[in-house]
Order: C-alpha cells, then sequence, then structure tokens
C-alpha cells in the first residue's frame, strides 16, 4: 500500500481539494483507495456522505487512531491510503509525516503564503524524511491571468531547496462545484482542465 500525505498548516490553501481528487483518480485507475480524514472540520468525510459511490472510502481518525487505521486498511487490501490532514498542529501532522511514502504540500502562489508555510518544510526535515520519502510542493488556486505570482512562488520554492510539482492546480469552478457533489473532477467534468491538471500531478507521484 502507497501512502500520501497532503500537507499544510496553512488553512484553505486545497488540502482536502487536492487529496479527493487523487484518491478518485486512484480508484479511476482500478485502484482501490482510502483517505484519512484527519480534520475536525471533516470536509472530506461530508464530501464522502454526498457521493453517491463508497470508494474512494473515507474514514475520520484522530492523530491517535491514525496508524490503527493505515494498518487496517493494509490488511484490507487497499491500494492507496490518502492522508488529509488538519491545518493546525504540527504534533498531529508528524504522525502522518511518519508513514508517508509521498508528501505533498499544497500552497497558494502568494509570497505571503508560500514564508508562512516555512514550518511545514521544518517538518519535513525534521522527520528527515526528505530523502527516504518523495516530498514535493503543489501550486494551488493559481489564476490563469497572473504567471508572475507562480513564477515568483517557484522560484522562492527552489531557495527554499523543495521540489516543485510542474502541474499546479488552477482557480477552477470544477474544484468547488464537484466537491459539493461529491465527485472527482474527473467524475465532474472528464474532459475539463481540472481533470487534465488531477491526472497529471497522479501520474507525477508515481504511486
Ligand atoms: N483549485 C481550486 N479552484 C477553485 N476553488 C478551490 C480550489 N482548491 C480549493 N478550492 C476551494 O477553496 C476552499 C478551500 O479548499 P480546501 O478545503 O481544499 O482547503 P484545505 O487546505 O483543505 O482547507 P483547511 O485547511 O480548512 O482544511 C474550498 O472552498 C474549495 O472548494
Ligand atoms: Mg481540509
Amino acid at each position: 500500500m502507497k501512502t500520501v500525505c497532503i500537507l499544510s498548516q496553512k488553512g484553505g490553501s486545497g488540502k482536502t481539494t487536492l487529496a479527493i481528487n487523487l484518491a478518485v483518480a486512484s480508484q479511476l485507475k482500478g485502484k482501490s483507495a482510502m483517505i484519512a480524514d484527519m480534520d475536525s472540520q471533516q470536509s472530506s468525510s461530508m464530501w464522502h456522505t454526498a457521493r453517491a459511490d463508497d470508494f474512494p472510502y473515507v474514514q475520520a481518525t484522530d492523530s491517535k487512531g491514525l496508524k490503527q487505521l493505515h494498518a487496517a486498511a493494509e490488511e484490507q487490501g487497499f491500494d492507496h491510503f490518502f492522508i488529509d490532514t488538519a491545518p493546525t498542529s504540527n504534533k498531529d501532522s508528524l504522525e502522518a509525516v511518519e508513514i508517508a511514502d509521498v508528501i505533498a504540500v499544497t500552497c497558494k502562489p502568494s509570497i505571503m503564503d508560500l514564508r508562512a508555510i516555512s514550518n511545514t518544510i521544518d517538518l519535513i526535515e525534521m522527520a528527515k524524511l526528505k530523502d527516504k520519502c518523495k516530498a514535493f510542493m503543489v501550486l494551488s488556486m493559481v489564476e490563469h491571468y497572473s504567471t508572475r505570482d507562480r513564477e515568483e512562488s517557484e522560484a522562492l520554492l527552489k531557495e527554499l531547496k523543495m521540489k516543485v510539482c510542474p502541474q499546479w492546480l488552477g482557480t477552477r469552478v470544477a474544484y468547488r462545484r464537484s466537491l459539493i457533489e461529491g465527485e472527482g473532477v474527473q467524475e465532474y467534468e472528464p474532459r475539463g482542465k481540472a481533470a487534465e491538471e488531477i491526472a497529471a500531478i497522479h501520474k507525477f507521484m508515481k504511486i
């Protein structure tokens, strides 16, 4: 089982959106996926309630229950385990970082937001997982008219020695609407730009 942790201590940076869509992408590729919803706001769980299909499966957990849930998912034969983390505690996120094969850090393409996530980058370094596990940044909610923001963000990330996923997530209505409908963007608008973005990021992870 491959474990993907979606991380960012910055709130509203697109973690849940990415976790859900990558899990749906796994399902569409014939892999069974579970999302561990670590956020007390339970956005992933609410999405699952609105969803017609039971998969990807979503299970709410706190940091204490995470490793047990992870072991249970492995035993039940899930192929992919996505962790949708909360925007808050360092200690809680560390539990998720420790079991991850891949860490995707979401951030909006703004210099202020990127400066604010240095804690998240420290967390990955603290766990000394940067070499063992694949960690990268994904810019999210990129406005199509502002290539300058994206380019400046990518330059700053290079300075911080963070690997950046060549595919970013644009600000698109499909991400918002599909979440409400209990779908992934690849289901909601299979030929849309958002579906292309998710497919590219999923491929980049090589899971
Ligand atoms: N690429 C996007 N395009 C348009 N809207 C988006 C995009 N990504 C996220 N959103 C919207 O932005 C809001 C925050 O996104 P999301 O819930 O995924 O962030 P989060 O990091 O999980 O937030 P939190 O830190 O509160 O858990 C949601 O309303 C979501 O629909
Ligand atoms: Mg969230």
